[in-house]
């Protein structure tokens, strides 16, 4: 059975990690994280900080993922590393580092595309998130809702007009003075906060809106995020609001994100639904999902915090899929900061 060794370097988390297995038989051996908690001094990711920390950190956690997974690098099959999206002097330093190891070791290197190793991230957890699927893919740089056909065959039904779900929860921890990343500071703040007291609209969601209309699947978080605003600064005094403000903040961005979740389940009759990407840590979001799905009768998956944030098992369970496909990268191989998902089809 093929062993791939993974390594994730697009933004802010050092990762590696080891997985075995064939198909949907995997088993994950081994995954090390090592996030950079400098930025949280300058409030977001700073890309050369990035860059250089990746740099300090790469052999030693590519070495800890091998030990713990009880391997050497002679026994790795492929090497799938992230190439793109992401900050790109980040990507460079796994791409460059995978390349070098595979130039000297002669092993086979797979490119992953970031937000297809989140779309496997949960089956590396739950054995039955596997195709036929409806996802959500919610991080701090994307959000996107997806059909999966199957593996490699994906249908993007919608995306953001403009913040990325992830975004708009740091833009907001930002505005009610909560640190850096702030999506969990957010929720666990909302949890104390009254849901009666600030009811923003769920973005881009009208009774009116029908199968076939534009934005039927899109999302767009820009005009929620404003409204937050006005009510921070509109408010007498934001210590007795600021928990209101959240849940008022989050009830409607997570409705906005179950809706369209919901349209796609239902439009495709799929009774799978996965959740992938850090905002999948919000256990608002993803209660409500599972209530609402049970309704169309459809189960939902979401995968636990370690594997729903940035990590390198994901990136090694989608190489895995890469590589049994034969798709390996020469040495020209390089990183971009953006690129669509592979294996789009017609929507
Ligand atoms: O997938 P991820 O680790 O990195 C990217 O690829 O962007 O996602 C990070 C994002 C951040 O915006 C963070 O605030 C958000 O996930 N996040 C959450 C929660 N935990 C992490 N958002 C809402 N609720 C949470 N519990
Ligand atoms: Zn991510």
């Amino acid at each position: 059975m093929p062993l791939i060794l993974g390594i994730e370097t697009s933004c802010d988390e050092t990762s590696a990690a080891v997985i075995d297995g064939t198909g949907d038989n995997v088993e994950q051996r081994s995954l090390v994280i090592l996030s950079q908690d400098i930025h949280r001094v300058f409030g977001g990711v700073v890309p050369e900080i990035a860059s250089r920390a990746h740099l300090t950190s790469i052999v030693p956690v590519v070495e800890r993922a091998l030990n713990e997974g009880g391997v050497k690098l002679e026994d790795i099959d492929a090497i799938a590393v992230t190439s793109a999206p992401g900050l790109v002097g980040a990507l460079l330093v796994g791409v460059c580092y995978a390349k070098s190891l595979g130039f000297a070791k002669g092993i086979r290197v797979v490119p992953v595309h970031h937000m297809e190793g989140h779309l496997f991230a949960t089956s590396l957890e739950h054995e039955s998130a596997v195709p036929p699927f409806t996802t959500l893919l919610v991080s701090g740089g994307h959000t996107m809702l997806l059909d999966v056909e199957a593996w490699g065959r994906y249908r993007l039904l919608g995306a953001t007009r403009d913040d990325a779900a992830g975004e708009a929860f740091d833009k907001v921890a930002k505005m009610l003075g909560l640190p850096y990343p702030g999506g969990r500071h957010v929720e666990s703040l909302a949890r104390e906060g009254d849901p009666t007291r600030f009811r923003f609209k769920p973005p881009m969601v009208r009774r009116s809106d029908a199968p076939g209309d534009d934005d039927y699947y899109a999302f767009s978080f820009s005009g929620l995020k404003t409204a937050v605003l006005n009510a921070v600064r509109g408010s007498s005094d934001i210590d007795v609001d600021r928990s209101a403000i959240a849940r008022g903040f989050q009830d409607a961005l997570v409705a906005s994100l179950v809706e369209k979740t919901l349209r796609a389940a239902r439009e495709y009759s799929r009774t799978r639904i996965v959740l992938g990407g850090g905002v999948a840590c919000n256990t608002a979001l993803s209660s409500v999902l599972a209530e609402r799905a049970l309704q169309i009768g459809a189960n939902v998956f979401a995968p636990s915090p370690r594997l729903a944030t940035d990590n390198a098992a994901m990136i090694a369970r989608a190489g895995l899929f890469r590589h049994e496909r034969g798709e390996h990268a020469g040495f020209d191989l390089n990183a971009h900061a953006s690129q669509p998902i592979p294996g789009l089809i017609a929507a």
